[in-house]
């Protein structure tokens, strides 16, 4: 059966665009897979435990972990568990001051474990959606800033995964913002955001056997 995993990581579970984003795949994958099962984890919600010395020695003696290591490896066994069971990983993104959320870095690090996950995932497709709120765009004084997806990027091909997919919405501090209001960038905002959608239709209606 036809497998989604879905994971969000913004702090916020009220509009939030990066979550609006990654419910919209989720919905649009949901209509093309009716018989696929989806699991979810939110981050946010229940943030994963940041690595510690247990988790970074859990493999050195398997025979002998301590009751520590024996936990962290369980708990890195489900986490791996949850991208291996699924055919298409779908991530929810916000930038946080120009990186991911420490809550995302948290779950890769305990996630990509060499025999479990690393140069494993050549078979999953994965969709990465981000939201930024100020503008990277070519040209923009901040462009190249956001290390976010270079740095996914990098991370995934560890991974084994071919050609991840990349979706981003940006300037949506447009309106919240009260620096950024002066500069009356909302129409740019709301396009930024229409794209993004759009995006993610075309991924399902171009019928180029991503999605479905
Ligand atoms: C702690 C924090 C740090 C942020 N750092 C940046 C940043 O470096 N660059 C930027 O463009 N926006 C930054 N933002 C704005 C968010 O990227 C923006 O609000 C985005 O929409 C958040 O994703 P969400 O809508 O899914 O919650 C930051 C927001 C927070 C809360």
């Amino acid at each position: 059966m036809t497998h989604l995993f879905h994971l969000d990581s913004s702090v916020r579970a009220e509009g939030s665009r990066s979550r609006k984003l990654s419910a919209h795949y989720a919905e649009r994958w949901r209509a093309a897979n009716p018989d696929g099962s989806v699991t979810y984890r939110d981050l946010s919600a229940d943030p994963i435990p940041h690595l510690d010395v247990a988790a970074v020695s859990m493999d050195w003696d398997t025979e002998r972990r301590n009751a520590d290591q024996a936990a962290a490896r369980v708990l890195s066994e489900q986490l791996a568990g949850e991208v291996l069971s699924a055919d298409t990983v779908l991530i929810g993104m916000p930038l946080y001051n120009f990186g991911p959320p420490s809550t995302f870095k948290a779950w890769l690090d305990r996630m990509a474990v060499r025999g479990l996950t690393i140069g494993a995932l050549g078979d999953k497709e994965f969709v990465v959606v981000t939201a930024r709120g100020g503008g990277y765009g070519p040209g923009s004084p901040r462009e190249g800033w956001d290390h976010r997806e270079p740095w996914l990027r990098h991370v995934l091909e560890m991974l084994g995964v071919n050609d991840p997919i990349f979706v981003e919405t940006e300037l949506t501090l447009a309106r919240e913002s009260p620096a950024m209001a002066e500069l009356n960038l909302g129409d740019a905002e709301d396009q930024s955001l229409a794209v993004a959608l759009a995006t993610i239709d075309g991924l399902f209606d171009n019928n180029d056997g991503l999605a479905a």
